[in-house]
């Protein structure tokens, strides 16, 4: 039991070793200060900074973060104390003595390198110089990704209230499922995702006078692909402006450009541009790694600066044994800063939304024995799915007198600043992705940190004075790490940024230019699930309209299928709901110590055809509620009413409404795409012949021992606990999530199952339907079986 532990870990200074002298962090004490160095002739090697050229722009003496004295005020400051303090704030921040210089790079470089220290300034800062000089001058945007939603919509509100402007005009965001722009909105924060999408409508970028490309340490997936395509972007952009002004160019009497010599690929797309207000597009990429040789190469030698920040030292401590359950050492962790430590607010790294809100719940209980006054803590949560209204929490300084805790995942570690840390709680893991091309299965799991994450992570501590960061693991185990994370295109499905680059007219994908290629394996792989899925024809072109709708949808490509197919199966209301229940984290919840109230709970929704009608099931019975109370008391009290329904229920209310915006939004898009949305009522038949039409990749049979054998891969799979159909007795299914178990004993195992049924003796009408790749896997399941279709029975049993 967790709380009880904590009695019995009196003194975590006995359980950490303090680390002197050759922690890694003794390098980045670095001096208080700031400068602005060039990179160029930085030669490849890890640590680069001993061997940078010193050009010192300027030193600035250390300054207080002046948000810091809020701390004991709890009388909020009126609109003019604010915005002072935010001037102040502003100039105090280390990029603040280098703006002109920075805007002067800037406009002597098409493609600039911005490296430096988390915290300086530069997500909030720099488009906020640009815009001051004049980047946006005609009317053009300045373009900000980020790899992370709640990075786009934390900085964009900051960056909004620092200009004193309404979030949507000047500055505002768009990440996928909302959009919060307008025709006024010049400097613009997102996910690399959505702009990759404005790409489709727009290939040319040409409402952007600057991206910037942010966090591109993280070499997220869609940081990759983003770099190539701006780079070809960038150059059919220049080379308009080139042919625009070029003497004596060939050109016909409309004004098109004609044939030249030695025609670079990108002058089919040229020919296109005309009549299109195209200037240069400039780029900046900014990372918080010292890598930047990387991207510098890629971009031909592109200039490369660098931004130095402060960073107070801060003490590295390492338990003594390896810890078995790092959430309960978290926890001990935790409550031992706030007994023995002095003031300061602790930031732990958590893997997700459910590990996060389970030591939140944790914490509250352990709070609830401890004697009134130690109970002087406040917690607040930061994850990547957490409902925009509630991101900004996780700033506001606790109440006086009280130690705030941020339960994050590894968006804090770069993405996010917060102020006031002078703790990190650092348990070594993380949530990756991770895929295996052989068998085309992806899964998240949890994973060892790099070296570079275990070091930003404890640089967290050591933003406005020295800190210290707890590992929860062994010195021993730190020599074990990775130097730094691979990049995610290493180790994902493809499909979707293939049908993505596909839309976009890039057809030879081998080809392409990434940064870092993916393998061919893996892009072979994920052509052949398009091809399977029908958005690709047999030349590998994207197909009409099946491709070119799924490329529309901001959706995983198989998703993008079930939806359409769900239009001629004429079950698409069902398959919008189970689309949008499937893409948010963890509908119900299951407490340790209140498993068979949960599970009875769960019951009630639970559909003996699976985890998808279930989903259904919880959906609609919600939204009747909802409807209900609405009109009865109105809106507010209504979502009061929903949120104790939920508890009752063991629902997440957080994630059950993140997937009605979800449902709202992708209702809308399947409208614009003209897919017909109807239902089919009680005919569940119809609906799981749907989803095994859609989800045929995806199908597992059952085997005589009870595990089931994924079709398209082979692999020996069964089922979650937590999926209504554990314990089933069905004989063919589909899934999904597939999530790796670590036990070397036990297969890995599937959740949200559904059962599928054969669709029987498919004729020559079904194939035209669309499925006849699925024909290919489900025959073969149907030969061997030899069922017409087959409709389980279920049994509960108490575990
Ligand atoms: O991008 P970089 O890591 O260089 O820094 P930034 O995100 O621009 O943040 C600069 C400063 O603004 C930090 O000191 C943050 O604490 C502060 N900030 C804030 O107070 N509230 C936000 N929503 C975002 C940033
Ligand atoms: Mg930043």
């Amino acid at each position: 039991e967790r709380g009880s532990r904590l009695s019995k870990v009196p003194n975590m200074e006995r359980k950490m070793k303090r680390r002197l002298g050759q922690s890694p962090e003794k390098e980045r004490k670095m001096p208080v200060g700031i400068q602005i160095k060039s990179l160029n002739d930085v030669k490849e090697g890890r640590d680069s900074r001993a061997k940078m050229p010193s050009m010192a722009e300027s030193q600035q003496p250390n300054c207080n973060i002046s948000f810091k004295h809020n701390r004991n005020n709890n009388n909020k400051p009126n609109s003019f104390a604010r915005r002072q303090k935010i001037l102040e704030h502003r100039k105090s921040l280390p990029i603040a003595s280098v703006e002109r210089r920075l805007v002067e790079v800037v406009q002597e470089n098409d493609v600039l390198i911005i490296v430096g220290e988390t915290g300086s300034g530069k997500t909030t800062q720099i488009p906020q110089y640009l815009f001051d000089s004049g980047f946006c001058h005609d009317g053009k945007t300045i373009g900000v990704t980020q790899p992370r939603r709640v990075a786009a919509v934390t900085v964009a509100k900051r960056v909004a209230e620092e200009c004193g402007v309404e979030l949507g005009q000047k500055v505002g965001y768009s990440i996928r499922f909302e959009d919060v722009t307008s025709s006024s909105t010049r400097i613009k924060y997102m996910t690399d995702g959505l702009l990759l999408r404005e790409a489709l409508l727009d290939p040319y970028l040409s409402r952007y006078s600057v991206i910037v490309v942010d966090e591109a340490h993280e070499r997220t997936v869609h940081t990759d692909v983003l770099l190539g395509l701006l780079k070809r972007v960038q150059n059919v952009r220049s080379n308009y402006i080139k042919d625009q002004t070029s003497v004596g160019h060939k050109r016909a009497s409309n004004g098109a450009i004609l044939e030249k010599e030695n025609a670079d690929p990108c002058i089919g797309v040229l020919k296109q541009c005309q009549g299109r207000n195209l200037s240069p597009l400039k780029l900046i990429i900014m990372s918080a790694s010292l890598d930047a040789h990387v991207f510098s190469k890629y971009f031909g030698g592109a200039k490369a600066v660098r931004v130095l920040g402060r960073q107070f030292p801060v003490d590295v401590f390492y338990t003594v044994d390896p810890q078995t359950d790092y959430l309960d050492s978290a926890i001990v962790t935790i409550f031992q800063i706030h007994s023995e430590e002095a003031p300061g607010d602790i930031l732990v790294f958590l893997t997700g939304q459910e590990e996060i809100e389970s030591v939140e719940k944790q914490i509250h209980e352990n709070l609830q024995r401890l004697p009134e006054d130690k109970r002087n803590m406040k917690t607040v949560t930061i994850f990547s799915s957490l409902p925009s209204e509630q991101q900004m929490r996780v700033f506001a300084p606790a109440p006086a007198g009280f130690r705030k805790v941020i339960l994050a995942t590894n968006i804090a570690e770069t993405s996010v600043t917060i102020p006031g840390i002078k703790y990190v709680v650092d348990p070594g893991v993380v949530k990756a992705r991770s895929y295996d091309p052989v068998k085309g299965m992806e899964s998240l799991i949890i994973v060892p940190t790099s070296k570079a994450q275990a070091i930003q992570r404890s640089g967290r501590a050591g933003r406005e004075g020295p800190g210290k960061c707890f590992r929860l693991y062994p010195e021993s185990e730190f020599e074990k790490l990775e130097d730094s994370t691979k990049p995610e295109i290493k180790r994902c499905n493809l499909s979707n940024v293939i049908l993505q680059l596909k839309a976009l007219g890039v057809d030879d994908i081998f080809g392409f230019d990434f940064i870092e290629k993916p393998s061919r394996a893996a892009i072979k792989k994920s052509l052949e699930e398009l091809l399977l899925l029908g958005a690709l024809t047999d030349e590998f072109k994207l197909s009409d309209p099946v491709g070119r709708q799924m490329a529309r949808l901001p959706l995983d490509p198989v998703y993008s299928k079930a939806l359409i197919l769900a239009s001629q199966f004429k079950c698409l209301d069902e398959m919008l709901i189970a689309v949008a229940m499937l893409s948010v984290e963890s509908i119900f919840y299951e407490p340790r110590e209140k498993l068979d109230e949960a599970r009875t709970a769960k019951k009630c929704f639970a559909s003996s055809e699976g985890d998808h009608l279930t989903l259904i099931n919880v959906y609609r019975t919600s939204i009747e509620l909802l409807e209900k109370r609405k009109s009865e008391v109105g809106k507010d009290k209504a979502e009061k009413v929903m949120r104790k329904w939920c508890k009752e229920n063991f629902i997440n209310s957080r994630s059950l409404r993140h997937a009605r915006d979800i449902h709202s939004q992708i209702r809308r898009l399947v409208e614009q795409i003209g897919l017909c949305i109807s239902s089919c009522g009680d005919d569940t038949l119809q609906f799981r012949r749907c989803l095994a039409a859609a989800f045929f990749l995806n199908a597992a049979l059952k085997q005589p021992d009870g595990t089931y054998r994924a079709l398209a891969s082979g692999e020996v799979v069964q089922i979650h606990p937590t999926s209504v159909l554990f314990r089933t007795k069905a004989d063919c299914i589909i899934f999904n999530e597939f999530v790796k178990t670590t036990n070397k004993v036990s297969p890995p195992l599937l959740c949200q199952a559904g059962v599928a049924v054969f669709i029987g003796v498919l004729t020559a009408k079904d194939i035209d339907c669309g499925f006849a790749s699925a024909s290919r896997y489900l025959l073969f399941a149907f030969e061997i079986r030899g069922h017409d279709e087959i409709i389980p029975t279920m049994e509960f049993k108490k575990q």
